[in-house]
């Protein structure tokens, strides 16, 4: 079995941070997301992977994961050269696939629990696809399935406008080689793309069988900001520990799970987790509340905040109150001790601000 990763795509629902990084390598709890895809199908004992790149963000995807020896992977990257959807991926990704059964996961999702156990499923058993499914309250912005009482698929349609069922597919699947026939035989959709919801359901129609597993725990799809404060309060929930490897002066305190990089300094200041903090960062006079990352190199003088992600070399002074915000790399916030009560913003471009 091999695994196929897609990290392309252009991320437009993630800008401004995906102006200038992949939106499979924002991070999350201090931790591109696509790390932890690769931790979750290295623990399925696969060992050969595929992952598709743009030519965007290619370079970038291959600095980050490298040769992928991290996680014990022989890794292939494989250029797509057009956004052609899930199934002209696979389509691209076709001499590297062979005739081998394969894992499919879309790199900017995350699932609890990891995919070990559906591995061995589907290992173990003769079905010819099997799809991972959750429901959901908006099933209008997914793929959509409906399934019988054995969860044998019955059909499938991608973002329909009258939801047959409130089960979407979660980006997570297992093909053998015969997916490759289906897709052969389907036609773009209506955004122009090869889906691979499309191609399922050709298999159907070719008289396969598809089976489906339903997710209880969570899942995570990191394509949009809240999406991110969202995973970065749930990943933070279930893996952050104390680990305190900076140093913390007598007047700070320090409670519940927080983790603290190397040559980072807490002065006088209060964290309360879950929270984690990078490297070489410096926090003065602060509170850093639940459920916040911060990035390497970030320095917070002042500052008040929580439920809040903010990415590397960060500088925020004088900020009393932040809550379920975003920062991307490098940015500042301060204030200007000045008798105007104006705002002062240079913001990059598809910005947003919220007073
Ligand atoms: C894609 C699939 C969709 C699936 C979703 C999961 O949607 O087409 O069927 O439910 O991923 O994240 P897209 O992200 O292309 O809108």
């Amino acid at each position: 079995m091999k695994a196929l990763i897609l990290a392309g795509g252009k991320g437009t629902r993630l800008r401004p941070l995906t102006h200038t990084i992949a939106k499979q390598l924002v991070p999350v709890a201090n931790k591109p997301v696509l790390h932890f895809v690769m931790e979750q199908i290295a623990e399925a004992n696969i060992n050969e992977v595929g992952i598709i790149i743009s030519p965007e963000t290619g370079e970038q995807i291959q600095n980050s994961i490298c040769s992928g020896e991290n996680w014990g992977f022989k890794t292939t990257y494989i250029m797509q050269h057009t956004p052609g959807g899930l199934a002209h991926a696979v389509k691209t990704a076709r001499e590297f696939l062979g005739d081998d059964s394969f894992l499919m996961f879309l790199g900017d999702n995350l699932i609890q629990g990891g995919v070990k156990e559906l591995v061995t499923q589907f290992n173990a058993n003769n079905s010819d696809a099997l799809i991972l499914l959750k429901e959901v309250t908006n099933p209008a912005a997914f793929g959509v399935a409906v399934v019988d009482s054995k969860q044998r698929v019955q059909k499938l349609v991608e973002k329909p406008k009258a939801p047959p069922s409130n089960l979407a597919l979660v980006g997570i699947y297992l093909f053998r080689p015969i997916i490759h026939s289906a897709i052969d035989r389907i036609k773009p959709s209506w955004r122009g793309e090869l889906e691979i919801t499309d191609a399922i359901q050709e298999l159907l129609n070719m008289n396969y069988n598809v089976i489906a597993r339903q997710l209880s725990g969570w899942w995570l799809d990191t394509g949009k900001k809240d999406d991110i404060l969202e995973a970065n309060r749930v990943v933070l929930d279930e893996y952050a520990e104390v680990r305190v490897l900076g140093r913390v002066d007598k007047k700070s305190q320090i409670a519940g799970r927080v983790q603290i990089g190397s040559g980072t300094e807490i002065v006088e200041s209060v964290i309360r987790g879950p929270v984690v903090i990078g490297d070489n960062c410096r926090i003065v006079n602060s509170f850093i509340g639940p459920f916040t990352a911060v990035g390497s190199g970030s320095i917070l003088e002042d500052v008040g905040v929580e439920h809040s992600v903010i990415l590397d070399k960060c500088q925020l002074r004088q900020v009393p109150r932040l809550e379920d915000s975003l920062l991307g790399t490098g940015a500042r916030v301060n204030r200007k001790n000045s008798r105007h009560n104006a705002l002062y913003l240079f913001l990059g471009d598809d910005a947003e601000v919220m007073l």
